[in-house]
């Protein structure tokens, strides 16, 4: 019988992770089942529970459930620790062990597939929730120049930067900081990235476009369509990505924790992208 994978969440239908993962094995070779699974937003962990004793030997986790994750897990990876979230659970004899790939797929993301590696580079995070804080980490070991935090509830950006200016053991040169938008105008990056969930409501970040230096990449991490941050990022000329680059990455990453093999990215990308009108 196939090693079981699934992915939680609440909704579920619309999750693109099966198809990734199915495509992952294929080309691997690796014999898995990989399915969707609506977990009640009351019962997750019972959902979970039921998942390993029919033989599940690991999961995927989004929206709403990465926090429960976090508390289910009984060991925790550096980078969920930091990232205070859970995506990827791998069940074992004595325990669960949690982790988050969400950050690492988006480096990778930004290296392997755009070209734009963070090293030197002047960034500014947008958003202080979930997305952006698994973001924060990840970033800061890429050594950039800079890494700006902004968000509409400033105190939450602020919050976040001095938590992240003080992470015990680890050796990061850059301290990041934060910022309201209201003093955005002043500055220009050459990495922008959308972590807020705007996007979902189509509400455009009171943004000005200046904030884009020459050649600067504008990150969305939503996908699907173009929201507001990527229509004016194209508009201000900033070479725009949206998070399906991300998604593929962290799948990636999962795969490779459950696995022990990395499969090929690019060409699942490209099979998940719709072609271009
Ligand atoms: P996620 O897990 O996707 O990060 P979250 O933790 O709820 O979701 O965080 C949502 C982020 O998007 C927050 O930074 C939120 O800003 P506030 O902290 O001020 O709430 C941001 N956000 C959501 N809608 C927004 C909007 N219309 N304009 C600006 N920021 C928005």
């Amino acid at each position: 019988m196939s090693d079981r994978y699934a992915v939680f969440g609440n909704p579920i239908g619309h999750s693109k992770s099966p198809r990734i993962h199915a495509l992952f094995a294929a080309q691997t070779g690796q014999d898995i089942s990989y399915e969707a699974i609506l977990a009640p937003r009351e019962d997750f962990a019972g959902t979970v529970e039921r998942f390993i004793l029919r033989g599940g030997k690991g999961a995927n986790v989004t929206v709403p459930f990465k926090e429960e994750a976090f508390k289910l897990a009984t060991h925790l990876t550096a980078r969920a620790q930091a990232a205070g979230a859970v995506n990827t659970l791998n069940f074992m004899d004595d325990g669960i062990t949690g982790d988050n790939t969400d950050g690492a797929g988006l480096v990778r993301d930004l290296k392997a597939n755009l070209g734009c590696d963070p090293v030197g580079r002047r960034i500014l995070l947008l958003g202080a929730g979930g997305a952006a804080r698994g973001a924060i980490l990840p970033l800061l070991l890429e050594q950039p120049a800079e890494l700006l935090i902004a968000n509409r509830t400033e105190e939450k950006a602020a919050r976040l930067a001095f938590e992240f200016a003080r992470l015990p053991g680890c050796a990061v040169a850059v301290k990041p900081d934060s910022l309201a938008f209201g003093d955005l105008a002043r500055r220009q990056f050459d990495l922008v990235i959308n972590a807020t969930s705007a996007g979902l409501d189509d509400a455009a970040l009171p943004l000005p476009d200046s904030i884009f230096a020459p050649r600067c990449v504008a990150y969305e991490m939503l996908y699907g369509r173009e929201t507001a941050f990527m229509r004016q990022a194209r508009e201000a000329h900033a070479r725009v990505a949206d998070g399906l680059g991300m998604l593929v990455e962290q799948a990636a990453e999962a795969f490779f924790v459950w696995r022990g093999i990395r499969p090929h990215t690019a060409p699942v990308l490209l099979e998940m992208r719709p072609p271009q009108a």
